[in-house]
């Protein structure tokens, strides 16, 4: 388990020169096993007839509905896009066809709170910048074998803007992330670039807007994100990322949360927004209990 103490001048500076910085062996195994294990009991709880909304970033597909903005404060899953058959029906097992579980789960269920806060993050959160720190989402990403499905390259600032740009992703890898199961990929020092999309939301209905022109690397300036289960990768809100499909026999778990700074001013128009039943909060809040998916 890693120590609460801040990052070195090196790691900030490699962050600060390179947009990403990975943190080997910053969860224990057992740590690891206890969110994965919940996770899975999320999932068996899950009706796969109460939705069949899936997720993807690619082109704006995004299966908008009602489903997609209530996760905003539920612990929702999500199948993945190849999950179902010609007819509807899933073609595997349900625990083998979610993408996702999101985005609130940090804030309702008491095992993913305590995976998500303590004095360690705390400490790399602050090392970074952000000065107070407020998570506003959290995903657990299954990437199934077989079917985990591209993200295509983006910018985590396209859906959480803020004046000045704070946001700050906090990768965890729960498995291996290899070439072969889709790890993450991004461009070194491309958070120096502007932001390309912005994610509105407008009453009940969302829409991407284009900023900026700039075309997305490809991988001839990408470098791969290989990494070993309990590394945490922490990478700027304008890095561009990307991971490739799960074409393996392997899954590639990762937990993700999104977090910015409260000096900063976060805008209104993003999708997620919280109110005072449940408040945003950062690192050394304790955890509430709560249902879950
Ligand atoms: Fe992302």
């Amino acid at each position: 388990m890693a120590p609460p103490t801040p990052l070195t001048p090196a790691q900030i500076q490699h962050f600060q020169q390179q947009g990403y910085l990975a943190l080997p062996d910053f969860k224990s195994t057992v740590a690891m096993a206890t969110l994965r294990a919940r996770a899975e009991q999320m999932v068996e709880a899950f009706d796969p007839a109460s939705s069949k909304t899936i997720f993807t970033t690619n082109e704006q597909v995004r299966a908008v509905d009602r489903y997609f903005l209530d996760s905003a404060t539920r612990s929702s899953c999500f199948f993945e896009e190849e999950a179902f058959d010609d007819q509807g029906h899933l073609k595997q097992a349900k625990a083998l066809s979610i993408n996702k579980i999101g985005h609130a789960m940090h804030d309702l269920d008491p095992v993913f709170g305590a995976f998500s806060r303590g004095a360690a993050l705390h400490a790399v959160a602050r090392s970074l910048g952000l000065a107070e720190p407020q998570i506003w989402q959290s995903m657990y990403i299954f990437k199934q074998p077989g079917i985990g499905g591209e993200v295509g390259w983006h910018q985590d600032a396209t859906f959480f803007d803020s004046t000045p740009i704070s946001v700050t992703t906090f990768w965890f890898a729960l498995e291996d992330a290899t070439l072969d199961n889709g790890c993450l990929w991004v461009q070194p020092g491309g958070h120096r670039g502007p932001l390309r999309e912005r994610f509105v939301r407008a009453g009940d209905g969302v829409h991407m807007e284009k900023l900026d022109a700039t075309p997305w690397p490809d991988r001839s300036t990408a470098v791969p994100l290989e990494v070993k289960a309990g590394t945490l990768v922490v990478f700027h809100g304008l890095l561009p990322h990307y991971s490739a499909p799960n074409r393996s026999a392997h899954s590639r778990h990762a937990y993700t949360l999104h977090v910015t700074d409260a000096r900063t001013a976060y805008a209104s128009t993003n999708w997620i927004q919280r109110g005072t039943e449940l408040p945003v909060r950062g690192f050394l809040a304790g955890a509430e209990n709560a249902p879950a998916c």
